[in-house]
């Protein structure tokens, strides 16, 4: 996380921007990584800070508490939440940064909420408390050109290799070219892509798909949001593609609809809440289907 500023900066207003949440308290900090979390919360008044991480890298956050002459405060513990060694309500105040691709896929969400409803005392407080998914479309006209060149580039190279075959081998591999170009447009035309967006790119404002309330929220809820209608009012763009405005309907919605999401913490008077805001940083996590 250290590397991703707008989101390291959304968490320390969070936590060091709330120190009435932190003064005397303690805090676990589920997933700690680099423990930078723990550290703003051991600044922010907290008086022990259990910082739990499963992997070797608890060595490393060790050593940086130590250097940041943090020690008498943050634990950390090389350990998976689940099996630390904690009371019930022994915990007043949980941070972590659970957050996968696209929101959920990947998350440790269901190990913030095994931490809730094992250690975290009546009333505590997660930070953050709340995340919401958002879709929108997007116009990526050059994106998807160059895909469909690096496709027809690929379909090039089959032709040559197909007649060289033929001419230079006698087998006809012909047969083969429907299988390969389903290949082709599986690599090529279907894959997600991750990039950094801009609001530009938006063709329509984003829809909200679901809300995740951290304080209530279940396991099964941590797995994805149920079904959630969405609608976008695309508007159309003759210049930039056929001119057809029926294909060009079609290009909005199946060419040119993106998944995505964006996810924005925010200090509010009320703690940590998750609310869309378009500014590039702030749209994380891009997946992009062209066909
Ligand atoms: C997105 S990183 C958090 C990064 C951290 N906030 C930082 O600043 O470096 C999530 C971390 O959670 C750890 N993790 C995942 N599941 C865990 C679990 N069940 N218990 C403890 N740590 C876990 C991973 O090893 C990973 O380091």
């Amino acid at each position: 996380m250290i590397r991703v500023f707008f989101f390291v900066r959304r968490y320390r207003d969070a936590i060091l921007g709330n120190p009435e949440c932190f003064k005397d308290k303690v805090v676990l900090d589920v997933g700690a990584g680099s423990g930078i979390l723990s550290m703003w919360a051991a600044q922010a008044g907290a008086k022990r800070v259990i910082a739990c991480e499963f992997t070797k890298m608890a060595s490393h956050a060790k050593a940086l508490v130590k250097a940041n002459g943090l020690d008498r405060v943050v634990e950390v513990k090389e350990s998976a939440v689940e099996t630390l060694d904690l009371e019930k309500g022994e915990v007043d105040v949980i941070v972590s940064e659970w957050m996968g691709y696209f929101l959920l896929r990947e998350s440790m969400l269901d190990s913030v909420i095994y931490a809730r409803d094992n250690y975290l005392k009546e009333g505590g407080a997660l930070f953050p408390n709340r995340a919401a998914l958002f879709f929108a479309p997007a116009s990526l006209h050059a994106e998807r050109d160059l895909k469909l060149a690096e496709k027809a580039d690929a379909m090039a190279d089959w032709d040559a290799f197909m007649s060289e075959t033929k001419h230079e081998f006698g087998v006809d591999v012909g047969v083969l070219r429907a299988p390969y170009e389903v290949e082709q447009d599986d690599y090529y035309l279907k894959q997600a892509l991750w990039m950094e967006m801009r609001d530009d790119m938006l063709a329509a404002p984003p829809a909200c798909v679901g809300i995740i309330d951290l304080d209530t929220c279940s396991l099964a809820e941590s797995r994805g949001v149920a079904d959630a209608p969405f609608k976008f009012p695309v508007p159309l763009d003759p210049g930039q593609d056929t001119g057809d405005s029926t294909s060009l309907q079609r290009g909005c919605f199946r060419s040119n609809v993106r998944e995505r999401d964006a996810w924005h913490a925010s200090r509010s008077p009320r703690g940590m809440i998750a609310r869309p805001k378009m500014s590039q940083n702030e749209w994380k996590t891009t997946e992009i289907r062209p066909f």
